[in-house]
């Protein structure tokens, strides 16, 4: 009696534990079969990595897979992240949907050379350069699949917001939808989810083996109970319970969780160490709640109202309180906040507003070089300060951080005689080559430390 529902239950399970693995398998195939046709798309350059790339996104990463989100997410934070966001318009617009706005097959050219897409006429992007103030996206040497990587990392952000604020669209839905458009379109970040899928199967079957396997050996010890001839050493092993102390009193044990300690240990000390003198994020409060968002944002102040020396000379100046008073002696003057600016006009004293960026003093940085000559925007380097009810430091401030946009932005040497000779051996040279900052010396030590 006993032996026959043992082996119609074995037989259940066996059957359970056959779909699960047939099913998870036929997963696994559809997801490698995604992955191939596109790791294998035209145009996966050899050459290497663009300047500014990261290790991580090797060429090789074409897939719309997780590994591809995350070489897009490397490549997007080193090369585009400066100038755009996923969800917020930073210099350049939100790059959210973008892949339904437009086909990867627009994209890709885009991002190599913007201002070749803008010169052929192409509508949608003569109005969008026009639109934001005819500033020229720089032009990138990134591989086709470095590109879609990067559109992967987009859709997949995107979805992510998505489903904060509606609810619904999931990450796959928005890439299956852009599938459609494009021939080697990022048809794999759906891929995600099948990876979840398989987890939770995988985990399932594996809840399924080990109640099978609990009711097997109770099963089993029913069955040997019920036998007579078992002498005293088989009833001691039939009764013995499992002793748990044997666990951490083994030598073993005890080694790896020692090791694993002291490696805990290490990596949270390399890391602090590696932090020390790093502020990024840094977002202290301020004597009085003044809001960039409300002046520079709602109010659309000129920057360079209040830091007025940002464009003539090395530093941006903190406004003095007479220049608050331009306005203030007017605009809300029973607020209490408003009341501090006069109290310390009264008392003769500088409102104490508490610094956030700085740079040590061994590096000499000037924003004249840079907003004036360079035509950089303040959003590329101090980041959505529009939008900021306090200011944060957005950027790393971190020599590599400098280095890497000098090695990445090319210099407008239009017009100007002295660069004429400097262009022509450097296009005999390297004429793949944008003239960058960096051809120009601008990563000679002494250029910034002297
Ligand atoms: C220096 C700033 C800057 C950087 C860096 C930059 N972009 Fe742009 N991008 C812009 C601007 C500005 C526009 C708007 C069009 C114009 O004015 O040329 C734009 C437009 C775009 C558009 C079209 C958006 C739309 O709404 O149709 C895409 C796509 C895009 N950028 C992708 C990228 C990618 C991908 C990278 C990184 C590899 C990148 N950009 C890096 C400034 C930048
Ligand atoms: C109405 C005057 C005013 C305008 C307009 C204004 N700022 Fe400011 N800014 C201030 C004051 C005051 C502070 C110091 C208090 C603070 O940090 O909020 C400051 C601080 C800053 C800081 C941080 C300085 C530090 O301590 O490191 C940055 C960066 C900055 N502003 C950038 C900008 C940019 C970019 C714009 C234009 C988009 C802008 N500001 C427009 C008044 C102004
Ligand atoms: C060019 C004009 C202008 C200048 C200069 C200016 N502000 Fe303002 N400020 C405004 C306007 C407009 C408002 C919004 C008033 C409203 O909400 O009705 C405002 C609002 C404020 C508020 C919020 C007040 C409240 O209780 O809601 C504070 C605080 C403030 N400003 C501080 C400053 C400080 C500090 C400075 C100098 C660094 C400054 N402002 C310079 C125009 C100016
Ligand atoms: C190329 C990057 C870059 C650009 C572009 C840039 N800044 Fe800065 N900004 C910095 C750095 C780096 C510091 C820290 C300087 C230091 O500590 O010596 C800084 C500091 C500041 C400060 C604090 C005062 C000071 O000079 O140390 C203000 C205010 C400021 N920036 C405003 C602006 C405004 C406004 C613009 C646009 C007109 C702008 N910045 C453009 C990189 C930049
Ligand atoms: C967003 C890009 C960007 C960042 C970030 C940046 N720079 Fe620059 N830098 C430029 C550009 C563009 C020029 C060239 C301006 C010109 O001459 O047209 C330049 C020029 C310079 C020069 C003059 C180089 C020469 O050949 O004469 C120095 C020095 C310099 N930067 C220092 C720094 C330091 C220090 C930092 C970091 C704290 C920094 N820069 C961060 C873009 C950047
Ligand atoms: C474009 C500007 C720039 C150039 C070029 C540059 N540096 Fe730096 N360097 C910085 C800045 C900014 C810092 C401070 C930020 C930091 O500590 O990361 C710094 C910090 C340092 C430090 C201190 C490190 C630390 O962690 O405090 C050393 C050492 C240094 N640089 C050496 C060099 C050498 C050697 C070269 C030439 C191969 C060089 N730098 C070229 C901008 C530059």
């Amino acid at each position: 009696m006993d032996s026959i529902r043992l082996r119609s239950l074995s037989h259940l399970f066996l059957a359970l534990f056959l779909t699960f693995a047939g099913l998870g398998n036929a997963m696994a195939q559809e997801q490698a079969s995604g992955t191939t046709a596109v790791g294998s798309a035209p145009g996966v350059s050899k050459e290497g990595v663009a300047p500014g790339a990261t290790a991580g996104a090797s060429p090789a990463t074409g897939g719309g897979d997780a590994a591809a989100v995350a070489a897009g997410d490397a490549l997007f934070k080193g090369n585009c992240a400066q100038c755009h966001a996923v969800n917020d318009v930073v210099v350049g617009p939100a790059l959210k949907d973008i892949s339904k706005r437009r086909p990867i097959s627009w994209i890709i050219p885009w991002v190599k050379n913007s201002s070749k897409v803008v010169a052929s006429g192409d509508e949608y992007a003569v109005k969008l350069f026009n639109q934001y103030q005819k500033q020229q996206m720089p032009s990138f040497q990134l591989s086709d699949a470095e590109i879609t990587s990067i559109v992967a990392y987009i859709d997949a952000e995107g979805g992510k917001s998505s489903q904060q604020t509606a609810g619904g669209v999931s990450a796959g839905n928005a890439a299956q939808a852009d599938g459609k458009d494009g021939a080697a379109a990022s048809d794999g970040s759906g891929a995600g989810q099948y990876v979840n899928v398989l987890l939770i199967v995988l985990v399932v079957v594996l809840i399924v083996l080990v109640v099978t396997l609990v009711i097997i050996a109770n099963i089993m010890k029913d069955v040997l109970r019920g036998r007579k001839d078992l002498d005293g050493r088989d009833v001691e092993l039939l009764e013995s319970r499992f002793d748990y102390s044997k666990i951490y009193k083994s030598n073993a044990v005890r080694g790896v969780a020692l090791t694993v300690f002291v490696l805990a240990i290490l990596y949270e000390s390399v890391q602090a160490a590696m932090g020390v003198g790093l502020t990024q994020g840094y977002q202290p409060t301020q004597p009085i709640a003044f809001s960039h968002k409300l002046h520079a944002g709602t109010n659309q102040i000129n920057c360079a109202y209040c830091h007025t020396s940002v464009y003539k000379s090395k530093s941006a100046n903190i406004p003095s309180a007479n220049i608050c008073m331009n306005c203030h002696s007017q605009i809300k003057t029973e607020s209490p906040e408003i009341r501090k600016i006069y109290r310390a006009i009264e008392k003769k004293q500088p409102i104490q507003w508490v610094r956030i960026h700085n740079l040590p003093d061994l590096a000499y940085f000037n924003h004249s070089q840079h907003t004036q000559v360079g035509g950089i925007e303040c959003q590329t380097c101090h980041g959505p300060i529009q939008n900021m009810e306090v200011v944060y430091q957005y950027s790393a401030l971190t020599m590599g951080w400098c280095i890497n946009c000098h090695r990445e932005t090319p210099l407008n040497t239009k017009g100007n005689g002295y660069y004429n000779n400097l262009v022509k051996l450097h296009d005999k040279a390297n004429s793949a080559a944008p003239f960058t900052v960096s051809s120009n010396g601008g990563t000679e030590c002494s250029k910034c430390h002297y």
